[in-house]
């Protein structure tokens, strides 16, 4: 490859071209970015897959409308829907997938650069990504406080009130005590504006299992430079993903697409025995 043209355009805009420009040595800093469909197969709902989605299964909570189950001025009228939902949801009883131990794999490889995800799940952490390599741009249910006075909450307590369905208040001011994801109404966390430039300095960015439907984290694709290759494993086209003359389109399920690239990088049994592991 002449190095005089500029030195991250893929030969051909296929997933063989995006294993060769790893296998190159050329890719040092990967960003990542995913969302609810990297967890689908770990039994995760993810939000908007009609049917099968958090959204389309919420009738038994009698929500307003769907999200409101993640709104904050419906949550302090009304937390109730919020718990039943934390209660299927919580932490400790899903397995990460494949997907999530090939974001581990590009750490171990020393190419990540950071990953931004939009889960709330915590599985990228339980597969191995290391704290300061992710950004949870939606928050997560790692840390619980009190939405009143701010005064963080025992995990031990809430995760008796998530078990038994109740609603934790704080043990200072009685306020209602939030897991701390970010609600519709509620700011990103200081982390996700302090890394959003990133991507600028990305020499490959990968974006997996989101619909890119909820700004600002939809624009983050938006902010790699030209010459940035950018791949999509989703199940479906999303976002400006297939316009850029570096993007590729790795349509289908993140599992097999994960498998199939690292199969063209040479690391297939080192992936299968990195997931057999979590
Ligand atoms: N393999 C590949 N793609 C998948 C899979 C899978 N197994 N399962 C789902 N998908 C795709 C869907 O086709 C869709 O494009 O992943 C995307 C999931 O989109 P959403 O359900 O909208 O989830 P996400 O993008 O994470 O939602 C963003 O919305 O409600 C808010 O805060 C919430 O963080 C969430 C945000």
């Amino acid at each position: 490859m002449d190095e005089s043209v500029s030195p991250q355009t893929l030969h051909s805009r296929t997933l063989e071209a995006v294993a060769e420009h790893i296998k190159s040595g050329r890719v040092k800093n990967v960003v990542v970015m995913t969302g609810a469909g990297i967890s689908t197969s770990a039994g995760i709902p993810d939000f908007r897959s009609p049917e099968t989605g958090l959204y389309a299964n919420l009738a038994r909570l009698n929500l307003p409308y769907a999200e409101a189950v993640f709104d904050i001025s419906f949550f302090k009228e009304n937390p109730e829907p919020f718990y039943t939902l934390a209660h299927e949801l919580y932490p400790g009883k899903y397995r990460p997938t494949i997907a999530h131990s090939f974001i581990r794999l590009l750490n171990d490889k020393g190419i990540l650069l950071k990953l931004f995800t939009q889960n709330i799940d915590c599985l990228e952490r339980e597969a191995g990504v290391p704290d300061d390599k992710i950004v949870e741009a939606h928050g997560s249910f790692a840390r619980q406080s009190c939405i009143e006075c701010r005064q963080a909450y025992p995990e031990d307590d809430i995760k008796q009130h998530i078990a038994a369905k109740s609603i934790p208040r704080c043990h200072d001011c009685n306020g209602l005590v939030k897991p701390e994801i970010v609600f519709f109404g509620e700011q990103l966390p200081a982390a996700f504006f302090a890394s959003r430039d990133l991507p600028r300095d990305a020499d490959l960015c990968i974006v997996m299992g989101t619909s890119l439907t909820v700004q600002p984290f939809a624009s983050l694709p938006e902010m790699t430079r030209k010459t940035t290759p950018r791949v999509l494993i989703n199940k479906e086209r999303v976002g400006s993903l297939g316009s850029g003359t570096d993007d590729v389109l790795i349509l289908g399920d993140c599992d097999d697409g994960v498998r199939k690239l690292a199969t063209a990088c040479g690391w297939h049994d080192e992936l299968e025995s990195l997931w057999a592991k979590t």
